[in-house]
């Protein structure tokens, strides 16, 4: 688990990481959230939206599996953002999968600053 993760988590406040030179800013989460990352093979550009959807109080829908998605929004889903494991678990392989690379620690605090206004 990393600190980053559970500092997020815990600040119930003003989403500013103590120790650490960056600010947890929800709106570069959310502008993240719907930028399209182009694949080389001219496949489907992804995104976070391609199986959560723009709206997270709704239902997403796997865009490989068809699988739907429960909604990631923690006010409509309260078991949401609550295991600091999970969160890293996903992200991991979200952001390998959707841009194609690890997100940074700051670019994962910014994700959840964002998902936890939803
Ligand atoms: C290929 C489909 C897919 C894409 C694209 C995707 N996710 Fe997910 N995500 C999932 C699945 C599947 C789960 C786990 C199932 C579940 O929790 O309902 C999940 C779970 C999560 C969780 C765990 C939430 C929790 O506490 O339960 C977070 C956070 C998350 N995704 C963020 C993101 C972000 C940020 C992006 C964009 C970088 C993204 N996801 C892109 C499929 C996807």
């Amino acid at each position: 688990m990393k600190p980053t993760t559970v500092l997020v988590l815990m600040s119930a406040g003003a989403l500013v990481l103590p120790g650490t030179s960056f600010a947890v800013n929800p709106a570069a989460g959310a502008a993240a959230w719907i930028q399209e990352h182009p694949q080389p093979d001219a496949s489907q550009a992804r995104s976070c939206t391609s199986c959560h959807g723009r709206d997270l109080t709704r239902p997403g829908r796997h865009v490989k599996t068809g699988k739907v998605i429960e909604p990631l929004a923690p006010s409509v889903n309260p078991r949401r953002l609550t295991d600091p494991k999970k969160i890293e678990k996903w992200l991991l392989r979200n952001c390998r999968w959707t841009i194609g690379r690890e997100c940074t620690a700051s670019e994962k605090a910014d994700f959840i600053g964002f998902i936890k206004t939803q």
